[in-house]
């Protein structure tokens, strides 16, 4: 399975840039420009966290299993994860920049922590069975192909 063609792996590298630029802008003191990349982050990162947590991860289940507990350890990582992203929406909403960049390289760890997991749990299914149903799984999902929200 080539990771490039994999759409959680590309999804997952987008999160980690879109984290980058927060940085980058954040360093640059480059507030408003933070507030809107940092909202932006949070609202498609909470979309594909709910799109996992409500079908891509009870497909697996029902599909593979969860003898292990990895699909609870995912959702786990998800429940710090969420907690990690209130904090900072409001560390945001009350312009406390200060403790924004302090806050936020603990997020992109665990973010990236977790997407290596998850990836790595979904690299032991063949692709074909979850994966590349992309469409199929966004239409059970009420999202079209842009990650809006149709419903
Ligand atoms: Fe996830
Ligand atoms: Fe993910």
């Amino acid at each position: 399975m080539n990771d490039n063609s994999n759409w959680l792996v590309h999804d997952h590298d987008r999160y980690d840039n879109a984290l980058t630029e927060c940085e980058i802008a954040a360093d640059m003191g480059e507030w408003k420009n933070v507030t809107v990349l940092f909202n932006a982050f949070i609202e498609d990162l909470q979309l594909h966290m709910r799109l996992e947590d409500e079908v891509l991860y009870p497909f697996f289940v029902k599909e593979v299993g969860d003898s292990d507990g990895e699909i609870s350890d995912l959702s786990e990582e998800h429940e710090e994860i969420t907690r990690l992203l209130s904090d900072l929406l409001y560390i945001v909403k009350s312009n406390d920049f200060d403790h924004f960049l302090d806050s936020l390289e603990p997020l992109h760890e665990i973010l990236n922590e977790h997407n290596e997991h998850e990836e790595a749990v979904f690299r032991c299914v063949e692709n074909e069975d979850i994966l590349s149903h992309r469409d199929e799984i966004m239409a059970q999902f009420n999202i079209d192909a842009k990650g809006q929200q149709t419903k």
